[in-house]
């Protein structure tokens, strides 16, 4: 039970510098609009540690390598994951892995860890290629809207991958419900009513509940070795197992996790090499190579070296979750300020992995800062934190970057894509980032 001091949380908000703005709302506008804009000029106005308030909450930003290894690590057992995402989506994804802290948080992660061993995702790579290939294959020359094509592609495969599950008229109504869901995490209107997007986001909360309250019913008896089996027959040390509710929670958050990020990726690094054909002819030029040399297994898919640094620089210039936060259960001191218990926190993924102090021309897609020469990630620790770090580092970095270099390897090889005259690339970085304009591209086929 954290002891909260509502006089110390005002007098450390009334130091702290900053500009919370209007009631409720404050500088909620500019975070839909512009997210990482937003940070930059809050940080030339007042510097690394600032005050701010968006949809209602108020909170303090902490910038920079340093405040990413604090609140990741060295300060993270007196920051709660749980409480921190607690107001985009607690309501929405209750109980999921994100969603819970301590000795609970690492019981669950410990069951959920044996689906990423490296046996479990050898195992998915296999079923995986020939879906992948398929993909590929039926991408339609022309002009298509390559990020709906993406995500629908990519749920579908999670659901394959993690729950045996072969979705047919389905797969739409899921996608819209996880839509509605990721969508809902940053309604502006943080009540249910009907019709606004955060009553939406619950009512898709409780179908995708159902939806797999019936899955999980189905497989007490037949547990098997995917994911969904797996945590249908955890036992924990102390032989409990988990409660099907439980178990409904970890797969909604998970099949979330598994799609949405990485089509946000997917689409970013079409994007970027739409706008840098160079860069494409490069990676197209390396997958042709690969793709005469036999079995991609986990091993040789590492042979994928420039995509592999493209993937790493698609992830710096558009993180998926350009920020992570937390709040604080006890008093704790970063960088001279004394934060008591009660207050939100948050780093910002996006603003550090294009600080200039840490990156060479930072505003430019160059995959050769992450060669082994130059390596920029590792001039200094908590540079690169696409996936986060400490004992909530995602769950799901190799299964993303296996399926990403996959995808992205198959789309190489057999297309070449071009984008469309005039075209702005507009993009929106919050929730997830993604293309606003559903990223429409020329395909030619090779
Ligand atoms: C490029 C793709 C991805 C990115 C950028 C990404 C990013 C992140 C980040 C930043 C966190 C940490 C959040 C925090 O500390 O509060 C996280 C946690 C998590 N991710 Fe991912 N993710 C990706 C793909 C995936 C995939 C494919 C899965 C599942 C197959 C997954 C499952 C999870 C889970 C279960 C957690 C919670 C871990 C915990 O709390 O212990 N993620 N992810």
């Amino acid at each position: 039970m954290v002891t909260l001091d509502p006089a110390a949380i005002a007098d450390f908000f009334a130091r702290v510098p900053g500009r919370l703005g209007a009631p409720w709302l404050g500088q909620t506008l500019g975070f839909y609009r512009d997210y990482l804009g937003l940070v930059r000029r809050q940080h030339a106005a007042f510097g690394p540690v600032f005050k701010h308030r968006v949809i209602g909450l108020d909170s303090v930003a902490l910038l920079g390598p340093a405040a990413n290894r604090f609140l990741l690590a060295d300060g993270a057992a007196s920051l709660s994951s749980r409480l921190g995402w607690d107001w985009s989506l607690g309501r929405l994804f209750p109980r999921g892995l994100m969603l819970r802290d301590g000795d609970d948080h690492r019981h669950h992660r410990r069951i959920l860890q044996v689906a990423f061993s490296r046996d479990a995702l050898a195992g998915y790579l296999e079923p995986m290629q020939p879906r992948v290939a398929g993909l590929a294959r039926e991408w339609p020359a022309g002009r298509v809207a390559a990020h709906p094509r993406l995500k629908t592609f990519l749920l579908d495969l999670a659901a394959r991958v993690f729950c045996g599950l072969t979705l047919r008229e389905e797969i739409a109504a899921l996608n819209a419900h996880f839509a509605a869901v990721v969508r809902a995490s940053t309604a502006l209107l943080r009540r249910s009513v009907p019709g606004f997007a955060y009553a939406r986001g619950l009512d898709s909360r409780g179908e995708l509940a159902r939806f797999f309250a019936e899955l999980v019913a189905a497989r007490r008896g037949a547990p098997g070795e995917d994911l969904l089996g797996r945590l249908c027959a955890a036992v924990s040390e102390e032989g409990d197992t988990l409660a099907d509710d439980e178990v409904v929670d970890h797969m909604v958050f998970f099949l979330m996790a598994a799609h949405d990020t990485t089509t946000s990726t997917l689409s970013s690094l079409l994007r970027e090499l739409a706008l840098a054909p160079a860069w494409q002819e490069r990676l197209r030029q390396e997958s042709r190579a690969f793709a005469t040399g036999g079995a991609i297994s986990l091993e040789r898919l590492r042979e994928l070296t420039l995509l592999g640094q493209a993937i790493k620089e698609t992830l710096r210039l558009h993180p998926p979750l350009v920020l992570i936060p937390r709040r604080t259960t006890a008093e704790v001191e970063f960088d001279g300020w004394r934060i008591p218990a009660g207050v939100n926190v948050g780093i910002s993924t996006a603003f550090t992995h294009r600080m200039p102090e840490l990156w060479t021309d930072p505003e430019t897609f160059d995959p050769d800062r992450f060669s082994d020469a130059r390596a920029e990630d590792r001039r200094l620790p908590f540079t690169w934190i696409p996936f986060g770090g400490g004992a909530h580092l995602c769950l799901g970095m190799f299964f993303a970057e296996i399926q990403v270099k996959l995808v992205a390897h198959h789309l190489l090889s057999s297309l070449r894509w071009r984008a469309i005259r005039g075209w702005t690339a507009p993009i929106r970085q919050v929730p997830i980032q993604f293309p606003t304009d559903d990223l429409p591209l020329d395909f030619e086929r090779l």
